[in-house]
């Protein structure tokens, strides 16, 4: 089957595929982009044809659109397959596909219905796309369905996570008692990379990310967050025209510090952090209202100078503002003020934080050195240690308000600003 395909695999890629067939339980782990997918499937190919006919042939990932894009797209290539493209049908949308003339049922693990699916049957041979996104009661269940021992067999691939997640704790360093064997990926071992395919891709992982998913690496979420900042490469004192003024993030507090951070687009092409507002009701023994914030901000915007333009000129209008989502009663009074351009920012916080790192690290953000709120929190902002031991990463909540509102402002808009990454420069 292999010499049907047109592809060029490497060494890695043969000797997973080959090994893949003794083993109960294979696991193609390591960076993206690293040619796992392609080795796996091959072998998951393979292996379906000798599957024992007894029993589901089941492909589990996060979701049947996940499923499709990650898998059958790549499946139904020619490009990649040659020939066995053409034995693999499905139809978008469906719960399953038929390949090499075998069902196969696509299991999403997010859906619960999709579970009970699997919960009472035998299985022959399991395909599992990013496994440290599984449940891990999902993972258990299905391998509770294997005949271990016999001739079936799981097949995964996953990206690293940390060294406590339950994968590497539980499967990978118990390789030999629980019949996995884990094939370790780097991007070496994808022969089809070219050298500008690789800088850009390094580009788009920082720090934790670029250790896990361009290194390998299976680290713990530890020391600074942001351990790409650089104040002598982020830090500026002049700032050129901005051709947009892009958004404005704010993270509300009462108790705690409040703080906005104005974001504009430079003619050089680079975003900025122009400048900042915040009020610490602790250092100002005063808690302002929401009416008081909402002025506050409106009377800094306001006065903004405006670089680049004559002396004088002051005041922005930000393309939006987004606000620190929990905040509903200052998003109120803002909305009630006919404040335009207003929106709750998006508040996933792991992918907000792999935003900021980007564009720290890619050089695209800069920040002058007025910001003195979210300069003094960047270098502090750091993982919880404790919380990465049990198995979440997450970020100590402490002196983090400018850095949220960071976050905030430019995760909400990094469909916009992505394509401005220089990647030469990146790399
Ligand atoms: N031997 C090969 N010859 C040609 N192209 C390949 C080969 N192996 C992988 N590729 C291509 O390289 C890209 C990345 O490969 P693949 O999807 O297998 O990586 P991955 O390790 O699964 O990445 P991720 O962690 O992002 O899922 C894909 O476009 C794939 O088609
Ligand atoms: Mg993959």
């Amino acid at each position: 089957m292999l010499r049907d395909v047109p592809l060029p695999l490497s060494p890695k890629q043969i000797r997973s595929i080959v090994e893949a067939q003794h083993a109960p339980i294979g696991l193609w782990s390591g960076a993206v982009s690293s040619g796992k997918t392609i080795a796996s499937l091959l072998a998951f190919l393979i292996a379906l044809v000798a599957a024992p006919d007894h029993g589901l042939v089941v492909v589990v990932g996060r979701s049947l659109n996940t499923i499709e894009r990650n898998l059958i797209d790549p499946l139904q290539s020619k490009h990649l397959f040659g020939p066995l493209a053409g034995h693999v049908h499905h139809t978008t949308g469906a719960t399953t596909a038929t390949i090499l003339g075998r069902t196969v049922h696509l299991v999403g693990a997010s859906d619960a219905r999709a579970e009970g699916r699997i919960r009472g049957a035998t299985i022959a041979l399991a395909y599992v796309d990013e496994a440290t996104l599984l449940p891990h009661a999902f993972w258990m269940m299905l391998l509770s369905r294997l005949r271990v021992g016999s001739q079936s067999r799981l097949l995964a691939t996953t990206n690293p996570d940390g060294p406590f997640h339950w994968l590497r704790k539980e499967f990978i360093l118990r390789g030999a008692e629980v019949g996995l064997t884990n094939w370790h990926f780097t991007l070496d071992d994808n022969p089809s990379l070219d050298p500008g395919f690789v800088a850009r891709l390094k580009a788009q992982y920082t720090g934790l990310w670029y250790r896990r998913f361009i290194l390998g690496e299976w680290c713990l979420a530890q020391g600074s967050v942001y351990d790409m900042f650089d104040e002598t490469r982020h830090v500026v004192d002049l700032l050129p025209y901005m051709r947009r003024w892009t958004a404005v993030g704010i993270d509300y507090g009462t108790v705690n510090p409040f703080a906005a951070v104005l974001i504009g687009h430079g003619e050089d092409n680079r975003l900025y952090a122009v400048s900042e507002y915040r009020h610490d009701s602790a250092t100002a023994l005063r808690q302002l209202t929401d009416a008081e914030y909402s002025r506050n901000v409106r009377e800094w915007l306001a006065g903004v100078r405006r670089p680049g333009e004559h002396g004088a000129a002051r005041g922005v209008r930000p393309e939006w503002i987004f606000v620190d989502p929990s905040a509903a009663s200052f998003m109120n009074q803002l909305w009630t003020e006919r404040v335009p351009n207003i929106a709750p920012a998006v508040n996933d916080v792991l992918d907000g934080i792999r935003s900021v790192g980007v564009a720290l690290g890619s050089g695209l953000l800069r920040i002058h050195r007025s910001c003195t709120g979210l300069l003094g929190e960047l270098p502090g902002y750091a993982w919880d240690e404790k919380a990465a031991e049990r198995g979440e990463d997450k970020p100590l909540k402490m002196d983090d308000h400018s850095a949220d509102a960071l976050r905030y402002a430019l995760h909400s808009t990094a469909h916009e600003w992505r394509g401005l990454i220089d990647y030469q420069e990146a790399a």
